[in-house]
Formats: C-alpha cells, structure tokens, sequence
C-alpha cells in the first residue's frame, strides 16, 4: 500500500472512530478530552460533533492552524507527564470521551507517549469514559470497544475505561 493510500485510511479510521465515541458518549455527561492538538484537524472535527461541551486540549507546542487555537481557558500546554496530572482541577469534571493522537514516526517517543497515557490518564477519567486513540493504550482498568465495521484492525483504538487506573 502506497503511503498516500496508508495516511488516507488514517484519517478515514480516525474519522469513523471519533464519529463512533461521540454516539457512544451521547448520553455521559463531562467535557470532551483532545491530547495532541497538532495542525487542529481533529478538534475542529470534535468542535463540530460536541458543539455544547467544553473541549480540553493537551499539546506541548500549540501551532495549529490560525482558526483551531483553543481559547486558553481550555489549553494545557506542556509535555502530558506534567499536565495531565493536575488538569482535573481545571477540568472540574472528568472527561466523557479523550481522544488521544501523539503518536509520531520516532517508535521510541511513540512508545514512550504511550506508557505516559497508561499513567497519566487515569488522573482525568471516570468509569464509562470512552478513550479513542492513535495508539494501543495498556491497563487493566480499559477495555477495548469494537471499531466500527469499516475500521481495519489495529488501525486506530476504541476503549472504555472500566475501573480507575
Ligand atoms: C500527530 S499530531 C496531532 C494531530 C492532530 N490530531 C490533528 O488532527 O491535527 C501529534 C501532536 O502531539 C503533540 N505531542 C506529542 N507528544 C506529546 C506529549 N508527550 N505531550 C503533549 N503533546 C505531545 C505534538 O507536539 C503534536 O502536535
């Protein structure tokens, strides 16, 4: 497969799997989670899916294009090892749905962001909490969900958080 045809399903996956989570959370109550703002395409998709609820962005470096700036009322900036950690008192409430794309071609920080999620999220979510990520994400408190039908296995990850970490 070209990597054209690659990133195109990509962004296919992430799209159906965040249209996923948000009927999933239609009816759980809290605010909606973007960690890894990076150009502002997925959380101006989350924007337009959650038009009533606050959006809580997490990104170390916030460049996104000039219209996805979140209001700096709803951004965390820095490294997620050490925000995540006391968002919640910002937050007030723990998120319904997290979407979280850190991933990047480096396989090592790739792996590192993910031991920092299985850490550091449990610090921002309930039981219910549906967490979509680029990313497999390790714990015994989340449970994987089906991907939707035309998601390829592996491509992008749908979980439930069951328990606190
Ligand atoms: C692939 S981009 C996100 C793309 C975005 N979802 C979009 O649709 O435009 C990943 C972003 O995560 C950020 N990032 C990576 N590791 C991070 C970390 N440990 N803490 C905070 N932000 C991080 C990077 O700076 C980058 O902007």
């Amino acid at each position: 497969m070209s990597r054209l045809d690659s990133f195109i399903r990509r962004l296919l996956a992430q799209r159906a799997c965040l249209e996923e989570a948000a009927r999933l959370v239609a009816d759980l109550p809290g605010p909606i989670v973007e960690i890894g703002l990076g150009n502002g395409r997925t959380y101006d998709h989350l924007k337009e899916l959650f038009p009533d609820r606050p959006i809580y962005v997490f990104e170390r470096k916030p460049q996104p294009h000039p219209e996805c700036m979140p209001p700096s009322d709803k951004l965390f900036v820095g490294d997620i090892a050490r925000t995540l950690p006391t968002a919640l008192a910002r937050m007030q409430r723990r998120a319904a749905l997290v979407h979280a794309d850190i991933g990047c071609g480096d396989p090592v920080a790739t792996a590192r962001n993910r031991r920092k999620l299985a850490r550091y999220l449990p610090a921002i979510v309930a039981k219910g909490t549906v967490i979509v990520s680029d990313q497999p994400i390790e714990g015994r408190w989340l449970s994987p969900l089906p991907l939707p039908h035309d998601v390829e296995e592996g491509r992008y990850f749908l979980y439930r958080c069951v328990s606190f970490g």
